[in-house]
């Protein structure tokens, strides 16, 4: 049987299932296309925002989240620091990229809640946070909520000097592989944590010949990267599907062949190519 779907005024629509408990599906269950760049940023809901927080906070799929993460990271600071056990979660900061109109897209609302419980997890230095579609409204909510609003447009080619967690949920295969790319030595790469679409589902949708001309690095990378998957038992299934904590472990990285990070030629794209780029 078909399931039901009943509009809600939140932007879901409710599906019941004959005989099973009903669960929620976001529009893009239906209709999955990503988010456009030019959508009305809409009007901030505070009360909205919060109980997507609560949501989240009170969630098993955020309980294992935070208990898989808290083991991520243990591991990842023997990385960065022998004396990890002291310092497991100090001095690590965030950085988020491509999170798109939270004011009025429902996905990027609760991923905003996801980032500021992240928060509390990871207790950062500081929360670095762009997309160049925010709208004024949106930098200053973020702004309030204590998130750094970064000015400039990187095309998240960010190098990690220090342990950083990029939370990049549903970004585009140009702005990991800009990453990687800004990354592209042994010693960044150590230090960086990536939150986003899973490389291996890459590896899995797109071709050998796609990645290897479109997102080289991603591809590379996919090769010698410790992924584990987000399990998305979220009760809306459209918001954290697809999502992996990548890090790339010293021993890993100890193997890789010296050329392999010579051959670090910038990334160029087209018009075509689902980044916005630069152009200051
Ligand atoms: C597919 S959408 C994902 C939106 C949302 N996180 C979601 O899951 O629906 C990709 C996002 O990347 C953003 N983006 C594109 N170029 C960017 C750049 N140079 N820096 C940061 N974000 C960028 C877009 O504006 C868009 O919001």
């Amino acid at each position: 049987m078909m399931p039901k779907t009943l509009p809600d005024n939140d932007g879901f629509i409710t599906v019941t299932h004959k005989g099973k408990k009903n669960r929620k599906i976001t529009p893009q269950d239906v209709f999955a296309q990503p988010q456009e760049p030019d959508a009305k940023s809409g009007v901030f809901n505070k009360r909205k925002f919060e109980s997507a927080v609560e949501d989240i906070k009170s969630s098993n799929f955020f309980m294992n989240f935070k208990e898989n993460l808290l083991n991520i990271l243990k591991n990842f600071c023997s990385n960065v620091e022998s004396d990890y056990q002291v310092d497991l979660l100090q001095n690590v900061d965030i950085i988020c990229y491509g999170l798109g109109h939270f004011a009025s897209c429902v996905t990027a609302r609760y991923q905003l809640a996801f980032l500021i419980l992240l928060k509390d997890i990871v207790l950062p230095r500081t929360i670095g946070i762009y997309d160049p579609v925010f709208s004024n409204e949106e930098k200053s909510v973020l702004e309030d909520l204590c998130l750094n609003v970064l000015d400039v447009n990187e095309e998240a080619k960010r190098t990690a000097f220090s342990k950083t967690i990029f939370f990049m949920p549903h970004c585009d295969l140009p702005l990991y592989n800009n990453l990687l790319w800004a990354n592209w030595s042994k010693e960044p790469l150590s230090k960086l944590i990536l939150i986003g679409n899973s490389f291996q589902q890459y590896l899995l949708d797109r071709t050998g010949k796609y990645l290897k001309e479109k997102a080289v690095y991603v591809n590379y990378a996919s090769k010698f990267v410790t992924e584990t998957k987000i399990v998305n038992d979220f009760k809306f299934l459209d918001i954290f599907n697809n999502l992996s904590v990548h890090c790339f472990h010293i021993n890993a990285l100890n193997e890789i062949p010296f050329e392999v990070w010579n051959d670090n030629t910038e990334p160029v794209y087209d018009d075509a190519d689902e980044i916005i780029k630069n152009v200051s």
